[in-house]
């Protein structure tokens, strides 16, 4: 069983990962950390918790809020055009009842990180501000992490906020210059992988037609929530009636490594230009000097994955 905390800037495709997460017999949630992104931090807590409620967890998960605002730059707003003005596709779930910790979400990830042993597994679905914050209070933070799966950047396909950057790694450049140069053993799940594993509305069809009882009220959600997830991406010419799991293929990936073909490679985040802001830089050449090594995720069984997401909620 991997013990990890998730990261999260609980939007739609969060909020599935979340759920894939809880509902994972080889995964324990040890807390979730929330983060500015897809929306602010304060609703990306509260869909956390009603997440987590929705998902009837068998055990107490932890929720930690975390940063409202980027490392450096200021804050450009949210992504509430791909995940609507609640986060979660204008879905409507009952509020919490657990309540946030007081404890901020960089020291629940120090505190968490020392109390596992070198056990606990890191997996950031959003801007990486919350963790270059824990490497701040911790300088020795990289050694007791296990592994972190980031979701952000990409080194092949194009990127989908600038034509070279990923929404995550865009949102805040310098907090993922300094986590992938931080010597943390990182797998970069980006857009390389991420965009190869899509729900389409058929898809959501199986789901509400042949989901047990018990999956009921996830399914509801996720057929609630979806649909403006698909219409985004509809406008945005990507595809049709179908979205990319960016998130819970990462959550996949840290329960079943081998779904992805991953390649080494020194990778820099590009802090200084404006154009290039937040692009991810593999140095490619044969003795590359660019950058810290990384696990880079460029290829995945899709079908598996794919297949994997629907048997968790029928
Ligand atoms: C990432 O950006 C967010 O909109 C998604 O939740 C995902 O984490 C994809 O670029
Ligand atoms: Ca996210």
């Amino acid at each position: 069983i991997q013990k990890i905390i998730i990261d999260a800037d609980t939007g739609i495709d969060d909020a599935l990962a979340i759920l894939y997460a809880l509902k994972s017999p080889r995964l324990r949630v040890e807390g979730i950390t929330t983060v500015f992104g897809n929306i602010d931090v304060a609703q990306a807590t509260d869909n956390t918790l009603r997440i987590i409620q929705l998902a009837g967890a068998p055990y107490e998960v932890p929720v930690a809020p975390g940063a409202d605002k980027p490392l450096k730059r200021k804050l450009e707003g949210f992504s509430t055009n791909v995940h609507g003005a609640n986060g979660i596709g204008d879905a409507v779930l009952p509020p919490a009842t657990q309540q946030p910790l007081a404890e901020k979400a960089d020291d629940f990830i120090v505190r968490k990180a020392g109390e596992l042993g070198g056990e606990l597994v890191l997996v950031t679905l959003g801007r990486l501000t919350n963790v270059a914050h824990a490497l701040a209070k911790d300088p020795a933070l990289a050694g007791k992490i296990k592994h972190v799966y980031v979701m952000g950047g990409t080194v092949h396909a194009p990127g989908n906020v600038t034509p070279v950057a990923e929404a995550n790694i865009w949102g805040d450049p310098e907090a993922a210059d300094l986590v992938f140069a931080s010597g943390l053993p990182i797998t970069m799940v980006g857009l390389d992988v991420t965009m190869k594993t899509n729900i389409n509305r058929q898809h959501l069809d199986f789901l509400q037609r042949t989901c047990r009882e018990e999956n009921r009220a996830i399914v509801d959600f996720i057929c609630a929530s979806l649909p403006f997830y698909f219409e985004f991406y509809r406008g945005s010419n990507y595809f049709i009636d179908s979205a990319p799991m960016h998130d819970p293929l990462t959550v996949l990936v840290a329960e079943e490594p081998g779904i992805v073909v991953n390649q080494t490679m020194h990778v820099k985040v590009e802090c200084e230009s404006a154009l290039c802001a937040g692009m991810t830089v593999a140095d490619l050449r044969r003795n590359p000097i660019v950058g810290a090594p990384i696990q880079v995720s460029v290829d995945v069984d899709a079908e598996r994955a794919v297949g994997k997401m629907l048997a968790a909620f029928i």
